[in-house]
């Protein structure tokens, strides 16, 4: 067992019961995801597990790390410092896990907005984030997204980001200008 996953598999237990069941939940989605993506299963997992180490902070600490993690907290995140638990999680992985894998730290930074620059293993981890079958209620098409998501990381997304943006502008709210962009990326490199 590599190290980085013995050390946040003892991290988590430290997170609320519900969260940790969260978490092995995606774990689950993201090995099945990895498959037909050939992505590697051990950096899924990690992927996975990692994701939300910071989801039980609370707003004003988010705030308050962010600026000890030199982490930049735009706008549309000062009003919703929820958002930030991606980006402080992956800082605190990169300085208190030595987490080196650059394409992990960025999955883990964008599982809630997405980026335009977002890896394989960044798509999968958002997705299987979505695909936790608990959340089922709040994404009602979530059985059709888990079929695209098997068949196509990148269609999946997109499916995703336009229903949800979609939700956000019809119901007056902001939208992360890393989401406009990954939306914008994926349209453009599917029209190629
Ligand atoms: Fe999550």
């Amino acid at each position: 067992m590599s190290e980085l996953l013995e050390r946040l598999q003892s991290r988590l237990e430290s997170l609320p019961d519900g969260l940790q069941a969260h978490i092995y939940r995606v774990r689950d989605v993201a090995l099945e995801l990895a498959v037909p993506h050939k992505i590697n299963l051990q950096q899924a997992e990690l992927g996975a597990l990692a994701h939300d180490v910071c989801r039980a902070v609370s707003g004003e600490d988010l705030i308050r790390m962010a600026s000890e993690l030199g982490v930049s907290v735009s706008d549309v995140e000062y009003d919703f410092p929820l958002m930030l638990h991606g980006p402080v999680g992956a800082e605190v992985l990169r300085k208190e896990e030595d987490c080196s894998d650059e394409i992990l730290c960025e999955a883990v930074r964008w599982h809630s907005t997405a980026h335009a620059s977002l890896h394989p293993l960044g798509k999968l981890v958002f997705l299987a984030d979505k695909l936790d079958p608990q959340k089922a209620a709040v994404y009602s098409y979530q059985a059709k997204l888990h079929d695209m998501a098997m068949e196509s990381l990148d269609m999946a997304l997109l499916e995703f980001l336009s229903r949800e943006m979609g939700k956000r502008v019809e119901g007056g709210g902001t939208i992360h200008p890393a989401s406009v962009d990954a939306r914008n990326s994926l349209i453009l490199s599917l029209k190629n």
